[in-house]
C-alpha cells in the first residue's frame, strides 16, 4: 500500500469506485460523488489538480446544513495497492494548528468497501502525519462519529488521544475529538 499523489493515470479507478457508490466525502456522501463525476467528465485535468489545493483556490466548501463556508488549504492522497482502495485528506489553516469550528479534523479518509480490513486507513493515517509533521503542525485533531468503530481504532492505533465528545455545529451530530501529537 502506498499514498499517491492524485494523478490522471489514476482516475479511471478512482472513478469507478465513485460509480460503485464510494465517496471520499462522509458526510455529503453521494452528494460529493455526483458532483465529482460531473466535475471528472467535464474536464479531468482540472479536477485532479483541484485536489491538491495548498492555496484554498478551490471556492467555499458546502456545510451539510446547506451553509457555505471559507476553504482551508488542503491535499488529498490516493491510498493504491496496485489499484484505488481510498482517499485520504490533510487540511489546515496557514501558521496555526487551531481549526474553526466547523472543520472536522485536519484529515479525513475512506477506504473503498471492498478493501477494508487490510490495515489500509491505519497505515494511509500515518503516511499522513508524516506529511502534516512536514507542514510544520505540532499536532493534528481528528474527529470520528460515537459508534465508528473502525475509525477509532484507526485514530488510536497513530498515537490518538481523545480529547473530547461534543456537539458539532452545522452537523447536527455528536462527534469525539482525537489529538495526535507530531513533536
Ligand atoms: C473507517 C475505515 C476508514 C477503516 O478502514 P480500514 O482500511 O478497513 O481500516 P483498517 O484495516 O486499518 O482497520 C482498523 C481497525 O478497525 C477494525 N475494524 C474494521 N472494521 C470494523 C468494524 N466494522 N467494526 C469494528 N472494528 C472494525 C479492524 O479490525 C482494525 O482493528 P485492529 O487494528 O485491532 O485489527 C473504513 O471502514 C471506512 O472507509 N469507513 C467509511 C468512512 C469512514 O468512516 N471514515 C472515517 C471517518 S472519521
Amino acid at each position: 500500500m502506498e499514498l499517491v499523489v492524485p494523478d490522471l493515470a489514476y482516475l479511471d479507478a478512482y472513478a469507478d469506485a465513485l460509480r460503485r457508490g464510494w465517496s471520499p466525502d462522509n458526510i455529503r456522501l453521494e452528494m460529493t460523488a455526483r458532483e465529482e463525476l460531473a466535475k471528472i467528465a467535464a474536464d479531468p485535468v482540472a479536477f485532479v489538480a483541484s485536489l491538491d489545493d495548498r492555496e484554498a483556490k478551490g471556492g467555499p466548501i458546502t456545510l451539510p446544513d446547506g451553509s457555505k463556508a471559507a476553504r482551508l488549504p488542503g491535499f488529498r492522497r490516493w491510498i493504491w495497492d496496485g489499484t484505488f482502495c481510498g482517499s485520504i485528506g490533510l487540511r489546515w489553516q496557514p501558521g496555526t494548528a487551531l481549526l474553526p469550528s466547523h472543520v472536522l479534523g485536519h484529515i479525513g479518509y475512506a477506504v473503498v468497501p471492498w478493501k477494508r480490513g487490510r490495515g489500509y486507513a491505519t497505515q494511509a493515517l500515518a503516511l499522513m502525519l508524516e506529511e502534516a509533521r512536514r507542514e510544520g503542525l505540532p499536532y493534528v485533531e481528528l474527529t470520528a462519529d460515537p459508534d465508528n468503530e473502525a475509525s477509532q481504532k484507526v485514530i488510536r492505533a497513530n498515537g490518538g488521544v481523545l480529547v473530547e465528545r461534543f456537539e458539532a455545529p452545522a452537523y447536527g451530530k455528536e462527534e469525539l475529538r482525537f489529538r495526535v501529537a507530531l513533536d
